[in-house]
């Protein structure tokens, strides 16, 4: 192993608190950070490295990807796999990694759905890009309905026993199925870690279909992705689209849905914010965190500055009930998301 460039932050763990996932006996991070966007080959390295660098000192253990995060596919991956060979190597046992699979990543029939091929297949596949001898925890990234659950979940057990991935998660799994699988893998020995739904002030779907109940019964985890509405619920889009923003230039953010409806709701939720001394950013962030099934909030950054801002949200005063209900009146579900 060549000399690492980086040296973490002696600091690291003062800044953040760490939540049990569910009833297993690991601690996550109150932030997580994802990799879907804006770390692949397009971008720069040295900027993409900064952040994650960033992120780590900042307290953030846990790292989240998929195969299909890029783009190309397999893009952010590869970039991570570089990181952790040239600067976080010698800290392989502070890092909680996680890939996905099953969502479609290429033509073959066996780079989309899941079965056991495409998932295991995928798995290795991951752990090449990564250069690592396991992931922390695999996840079938979306439900599948034309492969039987058993096959499903047969294949993330066996990740588990082959020592490929520490625990098994599921994400985008609607309550049904999803306690489905927490029975079937509770009875292979291999509980349910986490569910990885998406979970917003403008999306209440897991706390409207019964999920945030079903994970404290069942004793998994939840950690939720784009607690942030990837970026309109923050004061980013009040006036403009800024240059570069992910509206600008993402597929899966369209500039359509940042409307009038949708200003004047974030505008109302902006002021509250700031009545309460903080940013929307922040307030949103603290408010997915108020539910205690909730362990980690999974967020994005496309700067250092922005993830400084956003780890102080758990720095005010906890919502209170009438706060909360303003919350409600003007964070409407639906608002800017094809739901
Ligand atoms: N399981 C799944 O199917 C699934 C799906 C989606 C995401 N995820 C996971 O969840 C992670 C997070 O998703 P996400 O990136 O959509 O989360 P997000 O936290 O809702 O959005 C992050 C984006 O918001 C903008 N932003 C963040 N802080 C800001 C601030 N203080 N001021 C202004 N803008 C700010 C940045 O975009 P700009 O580029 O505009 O600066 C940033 O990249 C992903 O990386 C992935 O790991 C999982």
């Amino acid at each position: 192993m060549s000399t690492p460039l980086h040296t973490p932050a002696a600091d690291r763990y003062e800044h953040l608190p760490y939540r049990r996932a569910g009833r297993s006996g690991l601690d996550l991070p109150a932030f997580s950070f994802g990799l879907w966007q804006k770390f692949g080959p397009d971008h720069s390295y040295e900027k993409r490295r900064e952040i994650v660098l960033h992120a780590f000192d900042l307290g953030i253990t846990h790292f989240d990807n998929a195969d299909r995060y890029g783009p190309p596919p397999r893009g952010a991956q590869k970039f991570f796999g570089r990181v952790l060979a040239r600067d976080l190597a010698p800290h392989r046992d502070e890092l909680i990694l996680s890939t996905k699979a099953g969502n479609p990543i290429g033509a073959s029939p066996y780079q989309k759905g899941a079965s056991r091929k495409s998932l295991l297949a995928s798995l290795d596949h991951s752990l090449r890009d990564l250069g690592t001898d396991y992931v922390d925890v695999f996840y079938s990234h979306s439900p599948d309905l034309s492969t039987p659950l058993e096959e499903t979940v047969g294949a993330l057990v066996s990740a588990v026993q082959q020592g490929k991935a520490l625990y098994a998660g599921i994400s985008n799994y609607l309550p049904d199925r999803a306690g489905e699988v927490a029975t079937l893998l509770r009875e292979a020995g291999v509980p349910l870690l986490l569910h990885q739904p998406r979970y917003s002030i403008f999306d209440r779907r897991p706390e409207r279909n019964g999920l945030l109940e079903l994970a404290a019964e069942e004793g998994f985890g939840v950690i939720v992705y784009s607690p942030l509405a990837q970026g309109l619920l923050t004061d980013k889009y009040l006036a403009d689209i800024p240059e570069g923003a992910r509206a600008q230039a993402s597929a899966f953010l369209s500039p359509d849905v940042i409307d009038a409806t949708y200003r004047e709701r974030a505008a109302a939720l902006n002021k509250l914010a700031g009545e309460r001394g903080q940013s929307l950013a922040q307030l949103a962030l603290q408010w997915v965190l108020r539910r205690p099934e909730v362990t980690s909030a999974l967020i994005g950054a496309s700067s250092t500055g922005q993830l400084d801002h956003n780890l102080r949200a758990l720095d005010f005063a906890p919502l209170t009930g009438e706060e909360l209900a303003l919350i409600d009146e003007h964070g409407v579900h639906g608002t800017g998301l094809k739901l």
